[in-house]
């Protein structure tokens, strides 16, 4: 079973003597009588493959797992749903005891006593510390009979992190299916887009947002993977800018990140595309430029190579673009090195080319390589002076998934030519790294600008 053997592998790595606990997420009031949908906490799942709130694990060293989770209660179960309680969850779930959450305040000093290390999630579940000392001053009661408290605690998150940014095969099945219902709600989105401008009819941004809800949900996900970005024209140059009513016309370009999530695992895809199904010229001069600096950001992506090699190696292909297409111009800006050390790239393209992938859209996970997370060297900024601090990126390894999108994000201004301003262009794809470079599970909507045009003919 996929969760028992991550439980032993994280039990493996207590040390002696060592205890986790780690509590699912809390339900959230939306307001009057109403909550949030509830999404579980990704560690408690990762370790327990449970659905249900109010939930907790204690997990020891020895591989001894505790669940404590609602118990059977007629009443709220007609309100709220099946619980599985306590007394089916050890068969249910491979662990070896469950009790009634009521009996946390109880079982877990019990747990602690005679341990050595309590680990737990920091900074994750805002008031754990708070508990944790006191089930520790509980503990700390009995010394006097003989029990020994723990005296050592520490973030599980380290554990946990460096263990799911591997993905196994049943994880990288689910991420692949992910994946492939949003790569087709992107192409629904896209037909319906190009058809309703056909047919006369008006297009706003919610319209696709409702495409891309109806096809993830119609595929089996639960809910978007994070909320989804629709935006017409001008507003794609808004990089945190939500699905909204926007109208879309005719010779725009319209950009939507958004991804479903599967069973606790998220996908995230961008694509840009003309609202009538066919680029304009100098949309598609600039969509080639992105295109181009994806491509060699996933040639760069591969088992050996460094996290940060991609985004160099598409910084590199965007500052030429700019400089090709007079959005830099060389007398001000200065050579293609200059743009990259100067980082002058920077007004049209502010962020980095790609992020972890997994459980959460912006997955766990270091960006520096553990082993030299201590070699930080300094480096003057050219541009402000100010001292940055540098670490060593991380070395990719078979497993790891990360995004990889590059894009553009031209305002109108005086100094740009006119016929590029306020066009946006991202281009997003989900990269799973293997021994010989990377598999693009996202690849199900295409990119190349004629496929697209063909698939909105
Ligand atoms: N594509 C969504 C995000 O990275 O936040």
């Amino acid at each position: 079973m996929i969760y028992a053997d991550r439980r032993a592998r994280l039990a493996a790595q207590l040390g002696d003597r060592g205890v986790a606990i780690i509590p699912t997420a809390t339900e959230k009031p939306r307001n009057r009588d109403n909550d949030y949908l509830f999404r579980f906490d990704s560690y408690f799942h990762y370790l327990t493959g449970f659905n249900e709130p109010n939930a907790w694990l204690a997990l020891r060293a020895d591989g001894h797992s505790t669940l404590f989770c609602n118990p059977k209660d007629m009443e709220r179960e007609i309100w709220d749903g099946i619980r599985l309680g306590p007394d089916a969850a050890p068969e249910a779930l491979g662990i070896q005891a469950a009790y009634p959450v009521t009996e946390l305040g109880t079982k877990l000093p019990e747990l602690l006593e005679n341990q050595a290390t309590v680990w737990y999630p920091f900074a994750v579940h805002p008031g754990l510390e708070t508990r944790v000392d006191e089930w520790l001053q509980v503990v700390r009661r009995k010394v006097r009979q003989g029990a020994s408290c723990p005296d050592t605690q520490r973030d599980v998150c380290v554990l946990l992190d460096e263990m799911r940014m591997i993905k196994d095969a049943h994880e990288q099945d689910l991420m692949r299916r992910a994946a492939h219902i949003s790569a087709g709600a992107h192409i629904r989105a896209m037909q319906v887009c190009a058809q309703r401008l056909r047919a006369g009819q008006e297009v706003r941004e919610y319209h696709l947002d409702a495409e891309l809800l109806h096809e993830f949900r119609q595929h089996g996900s639960q809910y978007p993977a994070y909320g989804s970005i629709v935006a017409a024209g001008a507003n794609a140059c808004v990089l945190h800018y939500r699905a909204d009513n926007a109208t879309i016309e005719a010779g725009e370009l319209v950009l939507i990140d958004a991804g479903c999530e599967l069973d606790g695992y998220a996908s995230d895809i961008t694509r840009t595309f003309p609202a009538n199904g066919r680029f304009s010229g100098p949309q598609r001069a600039l969509y080639d430029v992105v295109l181009n600096a994806q491509e060699a950001a996933v040639a760069a992506t591969r088992s050996g190579v460094r996290f940060v090699d991609g985004h160099e190696a598409a910084v590199r292909v965007l500052s030429q673009g700019l400089l090709d297409l007079g959005l830099l111009s060389s007398d001000k800006a200065g050579t293609l090195e200059d743009v990259i050390e100067r980082r002058l790239y920077s007004r049209f393209y502010m962020h980095r080319t790609g992020h972890w992938l997994g459980m959460d859209v912006h997955d766990c996970g270091s960006y520096v390589e553990p082993t030299e997370q201590h070699q930080v060297s300094d480096r003057t900024d050219p541009v402000t002076g100010a001292t940055q601090k540098v670490r060593p990126s991380r070395i990719l390894q078979p497993g790891m998934v990360l995004t990889i999108e590059p894009g553009l994000y031209v305002r109108a201004a005086p100094d740009v030519p006119e016929a590029y301003w306020n066009l946006g262009i991202r281009i997003e794809d989900d990269a799973l790294v293997t021994s010989k470079g990377c598999e693009l599970i996202t690849r199900g909507v295409p990119v190349a600008p004629d496929e697209i045009e063909r698939l909105m003919a």
